[in-house]
This record gives structure tokens, C-alpha cells and sequence, in this order.
């Protein structure tokens, strides 16, 4: 068993991009992710996780909304992704030119995603790089039948300069992600 293997398998299951947007202290604010898990079988009570970087500036935006909301977007959307996953809500507006509206959690949603869910944070847990949250689905809304954007799709779609981007960023993120993981396994006595 190699460790280099390890992204391949993971890479054979297609991920769902989602777009997380959330709003607090007349901040807003969003990021691409790909770690949204259904985490409930219980219909009338459903929940999900996302892992949420600390490095990004939606985390504290969530931490702070107790809420955020979850888009599926389709193809047409592609350039949301670079929008919404190459550049921060610290530099910039990811919201300008959209149309958008805030929701029963006070979250700007997209109106142009194909599908939305409204969320409430219940717990936060902390693994080193990131939070892992915890949050009820309070609702949510189809407004297009068209197939969801997953990763590999995404990959074929992109330009070979968004792909370059895309890799640095990922770097520079490992980066980052590596100090915290390495930092809470000595923390955590994890071998
Ligand atoms: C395909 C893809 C998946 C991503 N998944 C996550 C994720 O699950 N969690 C996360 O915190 N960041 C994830 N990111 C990174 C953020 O979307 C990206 O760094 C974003 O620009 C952060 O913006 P912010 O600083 O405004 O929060 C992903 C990015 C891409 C392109």
C-alpha cells in the first residue's frame, strides 16, 4: 500500500462541488467546497457536515452567522467556482453582479444555483486545519432539474490556466493545512 495511491482512490469517487455562502456583521461571504456530507437518515431531521478551512475568511463569517447556506450549481455556473474557490472575501466581492437573497437564516442565496439548502449550525469540531460543522438543514429549494457540477466534470471543463491556479492554490493551502495537522496530531498523540 503506497501513500501515493491514496489520492488516486480517493480521486475515483466524483465529489460534488457545493458553494457555501454565509452573512454576519454586515459581512458576507463564500467558498467552493467538496467536503458537504448528508450525515442523517432521518428524514424530518436531516443534518450535514463541511469542512471549513481556518485559513479562509467564511469560517469566522459562519462561526459568527450560526448559519450558512449550500448551492449546487451546474455547468453554466462553471465560473463560479473560480469565483467563489480561487479568491477570498478579504480582497474582494464574490457577490458583486449576482443576484442573490437572503434567506430565513439571514444567508445571501444564489438565485441562479440549480438547487439550495438552509442550514444552522449545531456544533463545530475542531481538527486542526479546519472546522468540521455540524448543521441542521432547515429547508431547502430545486430551481432547475439540470445535473449538479461534480469535480471531475469541473476538471475536464477547465482552461489550462484555470488548472494552473487551481494547483497553486492547492499547494499553497497544503501548506498551510500541513503546520495545523501536524501541530494537532502531536496535540492528540496521533501516531
Ligand atoms: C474544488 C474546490 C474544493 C474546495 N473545497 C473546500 C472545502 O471543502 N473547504 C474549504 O474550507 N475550502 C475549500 N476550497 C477552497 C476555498 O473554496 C477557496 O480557498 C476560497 O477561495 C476561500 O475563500 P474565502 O477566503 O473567501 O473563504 C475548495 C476549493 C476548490 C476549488
Amino acid at each position: 500500500m503506497s501513500i501515493a495511491s491514496v489520492d488516486q482512490v480517493l480521486g475515483k469517487l466524483d465529489s460534488p462541488i457545493w458553494i457555501v455562502t454565509s452573512a454576519a456583521d454586515g459581512k458576507r461571504g463564500g467558498l467552493v467546497s467538496t467536503t458537504v456530507t448528508s450525515i442523517s437518515i432521518v428524514s424530518d431531521l436531516p443534518r450535514v457536515t463541511v469542512g471549513l478551512s481556518k485559513q479562509h475568511a467564511t469560517l469566522p463569517i459562519v462561526e459568527e452567522a450560526g448559519a450558512f447556506a449550500l448551492h449546487q450549481i451546474d455547468e453554466k455556473h462553471l465560473d463560479w467556482v473560480w469565483r467563489f474557490g480561487t479568491q477570498s472575501s478579504r480582497d474582494v466581492d464574490k457577490f458583486e453582479g449576482l443576484e442573490w437573497e437572503a434567506d430565513e437564516n439571514g444567508c445571501p442565496v444564489l438565485t441562479e444555483a440549480i438547487a439550495t439548502l438552509h442550514c444552522r449550525v449545531n456544533a463545530f469540531f475542531d481538527i486542526g486545519d479546519r472546522q468540521i460543522c455540524l448543521a441542521s438543514v432547515t429547508g431547502g429549494n430545486i430551481q432547475s432539474d439540470a445535473k449538479a457540477l461534480g469535480m471531475h466534470r469541473m476538471l475536464e471543463l477547465a482552461s489550462e490556466k484555470e488548472l494552473g491556479i487551481l494547483s497553486l492554490q492547492l499547494k499553497s493551502d497544503a501548506g498551510k493545512d500541513r503546520v495545523l495537522i501536524e501541530q494537532f496530531g502531536k496535540s492528540h498523540k496521533v501516531s
